[in-house]
């Protein structure tokens, strides 16, 4: 997703009404904006521009920011999903949003590693059906695997931060995975296939249709702590 670009669309609502809740014991929290919506049509797809990068603590902000926007857009379009009766599209939103909150629960200790502060504005977010919705999180997700984190990730390179090379590693390599789990989805959406049960591993977000044996080839968390998600 657009980190920066959503960081300063969020800056100009900062305005609005702020909803603080306690999330996490690094002392991270979670605003909104008032006027968010579910209905009308989709957000449109990152700009073409491509990403601001700033130095490495900023950027992190920023990528924690987006991750937990993207969190909040997956669940949403999921509940749309399963009223229209896309119920595998459903199980892989659902499976996203898992992913997306290991990113920012890693990019939370990365945060706290540089001196930041891990905020999130939920950004105003319009749906629509889940075709579209599909589409958007797509072009999001390429965005940020092809442009926004492999920026990201020579900028803390560059910089000598291996908690958040580690971080923005580690979700570069699942947005990859959903890219391609979404492209994949697309071409079988009119079948409308059933529900599925999704492994996520908790400790960076790899995005699995089957389970695994041993552990995590990313970061090595055992397999038997996979969360299924359907
Ligand atoms: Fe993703
Ligand atoms: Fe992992």
């Amino acid at each position: 997703m657009g980190s920066i670009e959503m960081k300063r669309i969020m800056r100009r609502g900062v305005g609005s009404a702020l909803l603080g809740l306690g999330l996490g014991a690094l002392g991270w929290w979670v605003g909104a904006d008032a006027s968010a919506q579910t209905s009308g049509p989709p957000a449109a797809p990152a700009p073409a521009a491509g990403p601001q990068i700033a130095d490495t603590k900023t950027n992190l902000e920023a990528a924690f920011d987006s991750e937990i926007n993207a969190r909040e857009r997956y669940l949403a379009a999921a509940k749309i999903a399963d009223r229209e009766g896309y119920a595998y599209i459903a199980s892989l939103f659902r499976a996203c949003a898992r992913a997306e909150q290991a990113h920012a629960d890693q990019h939370v200790h990365a945060i706290a590693a540089t001196g930041g502060s891990a905020r999130a504005l939920l950004q105003k977010m319009s749906f629509g059906s889940t075709p579209a919705n599909l589409q958007v999180a797509l072009s999001l997700e390429v965005y940020e695997a092809e442009q926004v984190y492999p920026a990201m990730l020579e900028k803390a390179r560059a910089e000598h931060v291996s908690d958040a090379v580690r971080s923005i590693t580690f979700a570069l390599a699942t947005e990859r995975e959903h890219v391609r789990l979404l492209t994949a989805a697309a071409q079988t959406l009119n079948q409308k296939p059933v529900a599925k049960t999704f492994y996520i591993c908790p400790g960076c977000g790899r995005t699995m249709e089957s389970p695994e044996p041993g552990e995590c080839p990313n970061c090595f968390t055992s397999a038997r702590k996979f969360v299924k998600v359907t």
